[in-house]
């Protein structure tokens, strides 16, 4: 029987991190997995810092390093997740083409800005059959309208692509403290023509025993797809060979579930997707009032009005298929909310922002070494998006966020602007 090769496409703070989960897991299942995890590393040359926890001997090299290099030799991302030792069986690889040749699981994982250069290369040279993980907080926002990374992965590389998405901020699950995650896997529909005995299957295209159901004979399965209204569209998925261990929710708990990381699998990658990227918006805007000093109260109402603009849109433009339950019941909604309007950069940055009197942006630069945050280009993307329907008073939090990112709006306005519209709640 074949095993899964794993790849994480991407090695940033919360890529760094996945990959040691990941690796951690390929260890411990040998029959579902190659031990081996490669990760692609966007290659730089770096100096290791001379705070980190790396022998004296190592540090007294100042000479700028290959990243990979570094990553293959000292097992730790010096510049995106310092003093966290990597498992042995994390490869730090430079090339996404060889990074992700022969992998059935692609794990997405990078700044949701940089995922359409990484499709366009990879594009042809994966495995038909590969199904990917999003673990990217973001939305796809073009002239056409407006789609999730999963779905938009999926649709440019022909493969099926579900979402991972929670409370989970990586410096702390990095230093193995407990936290939840919510995966959302929905490989497509049954076709029951193909297969006679349906009686074994789920409407969610999962068997009842959790498996994912590959057609009887060899022809392609239609992926399910929605567009910005919910509407399908259709990709042909190549089934998986027989002589993989299934892909379905007990294959990706095993690969992602740690004691310190625990994973509760659903099916609604809209609900998932979204709630992961439009949270980072509210936590900009948490930031924003704490930076002004309004406590504790101030924040709290911006995570009330968040939480409803968040359902609200997911209601609007995924509305069948998107459950309110995900964003209020799952790590992947409230929690998530809860935790990055606490400690997340989006959060961070904003207040700092304030507090300095500078663009958020400024901080981004400033603060991060090189990590990014999405809420700024989400806020943008999902503005314009709304704008273009005449939309925007429907959002007044979402719309106050992007209006203070432009200058146009000050933190004091934020009362006024969504007190305007609250009676339409
Ligand atoms: P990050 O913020 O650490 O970003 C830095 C990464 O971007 C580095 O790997 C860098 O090499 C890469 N990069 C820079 N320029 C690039 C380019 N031109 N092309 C390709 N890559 C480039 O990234 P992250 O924290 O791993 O975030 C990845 C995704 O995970 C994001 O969508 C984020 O919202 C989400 N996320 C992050 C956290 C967290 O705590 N960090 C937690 C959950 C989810
Ligand atoms: P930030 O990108 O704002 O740090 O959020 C991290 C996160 O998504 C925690 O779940």
């Amino acid at each position: 029987a074949k095993k899964h090769k794993v790849t994480v496409v991407g090695s940033g703070n919360w890529g760094s991190t996945i990959a040691k989960i990941v690796a951690e897991n390929t260890a411990e299942h040998p029959a579902l997995f190659e031990r081996d995890v490669q990760m692609w590393v966007f290659e730089e040359e770096v100096v290791i810092p001379q705070d980190s926890h790396l022998t004296a001997a190592v540090r007294a090299d100042a000479k700028p390093q290959k990243l990979t290099e570094i990553i293959n030799t000292y097992h730790e991302n010096v510049k995106y997740l310092p003093n966290i030792r990597l498992p042995d069986n994390v490869v730090a690889n430079p090339s996404v083409v060889d990074a992700v040749r022969d992998s059935t699981i692609l794990v997405f994982n990078l700044p949701h800005q940089f995922i359409g250069n990484v499709c366009k290369q990879i594009d042809g040279k994966i495995l038909p059959y590969a199904r990917g993980i999003s673990c990217i907080k973001g939305v796809n926002v073009s002239d056409d309208g407006i789609s999730l990374f999963s779905e938009w992965i999926g649709d440019a590389l022909g493969i099926y692509c579900g979402s991972l998405s929670g409370a989970n901020l990586a410096s702390e699950i990095a230093l193995e403290k407990w936290s939840e995650t919510t995966i959302a896997y929905d490989p497509p529909p049954v076709d029951h023509s193909q297969n006679p005995s349906s009686r074994d299957r789920s409407p969610n295209g999962l068997a009842t025993d959790g498996r994912e159901i590959s057609p009887s004979d060899a022809h392609a399965q239609d992926i399910r797809h929605r567009d910005a209204r919910g509407q399908a569209s259709k990709t042909k998925l190549t089934p998986l060979p027989a002589d993989y261990p299934p892909l379905d929710h007990n294959t990706l708990s095993a690969l992602f579930h740690r004691p310190y990381f625990h994973v509760s699998t659903v099916t609604d990658v809209a609900g998932v997707s979204l709630s992961g990227a439009l949270k980072n918006i509210v936590a900009l805007a948490a930031g924003f009032v704490d930076g002004r000093g309004w406590g504790d109260n101030a924040k709290a109402a911006i995570m009330r009005l968040g939480l409803m603009e968040m359902v609200q849109f997911g209601k609007e433009f995924f509305g069948e298929t998107v459950h309110t339950a995900t964003f209020t019941e799952e790590s992947a909604g409230v929690a998530d909310l809860i935790t990055s309007c606490s400690g997340g950069r989006n959060f961070r940055c904003a207040k700092l922002a304030v507090e300095r009197g500078v663009p958020v942006e400024e901080v981004e630069k400033s603060e991060l070494n090189g990590q990014k945050l999405q809420g700024t280009t989400t806020a943008k993307e999902v503005n314009s998006f709304l704008k273009a329907r005449g939309l925007e008073s429907k959002y007044p939090l979402f719309t106050a966020v992007d209006g203070i990112l432009a200058g146009k709006h000050k933190v004091d306005d934020i009362p006024r602007l969504v007190a305007r519209a609250a009676h339409d709640y």
